[in-house]
């Protein structure tokens, strides 16, 4: 079963769900009186998306962009737009919600893609922020969980397309990837 390939839990589904909660209350605050496009990157962002908008207690429209650079464990580098926004998104006030900043170069592409677009504001919410493996200088602004430098599946996270429907966030047995 793929359940035997994990190593060991990093971040269990209730930690996560409270942290949800958390960031919901926090965006909610931010953007009290706007109504955010909040924008999920395919397919990682997916779970996290689902939790992080049932908590939001503002009005909000959600769209999803697909992006792509990762093969295996390792990012080629070379940010591909797979799926663009299919609307306008002038003047309006973007929240992407993304599984993992790590390298930071998915989020750098998006936010400039977004705004030659004329999007107002773009700001980032991440589940997990991977900080010692960046390569831009890029932030989110809502961070679930700082983790170290491990790769990590569950919770919308991949490898090879699998493992992304685990309820938590895990650290995979060596044999699965090496
Ligand atoms: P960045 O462009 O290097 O910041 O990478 C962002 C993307 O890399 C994320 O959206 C993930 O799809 C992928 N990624 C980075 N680290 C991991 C990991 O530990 N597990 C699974 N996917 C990862």
């Amino acid at each position: 079963m793929f359940i035997d390939d994990v190593e060991r839990v990093l971040i269990s589904e209730e930690e996560i769900d409270k942290r949800c909660k958390e960031i919901g209350a926090q965006i909610s605050k931010d953007y009290s009186g706007k109504t955010p496009v909040v924008l999920g990157l395919l397919k990682g962002s997916i779970p996290f998306m689902a939790e992080l908008i049932k908590h939001l207690s503002i009005d909000c429209e959600i769209e999803f962009m697909a992006v792509s650079s990762y093969s295996g464990t390792e990012s080629n580098g070379d940010v591909k737009i797979v799926k663009d926004l299919d609307r306008s998104i002038i003047g309006e006030d973007v929240i992407i919600v993304e599984d993992i900043v790590d390298t930071g170069k998915t989020l750098e592409k998006v936010k400039e893609l977004l705004y030659s677009k004329g999007a107002n504001s773009v700001t980032v919410a991440s589940l997990l922020d991977k900080p010692d493996r960046r390569i831009i200088d890029i932030e989110a602004e809502y961070v679930g969980f700082v983790i170290p430098n491990e790769f990590v599946v569950g919770f919308g996270l991949d490898f090879n397309q699998k493992y992304r429907n685990l309820p938590f966030v895990g650290v995979l047995k060596e044999e699965c990837y090496k």
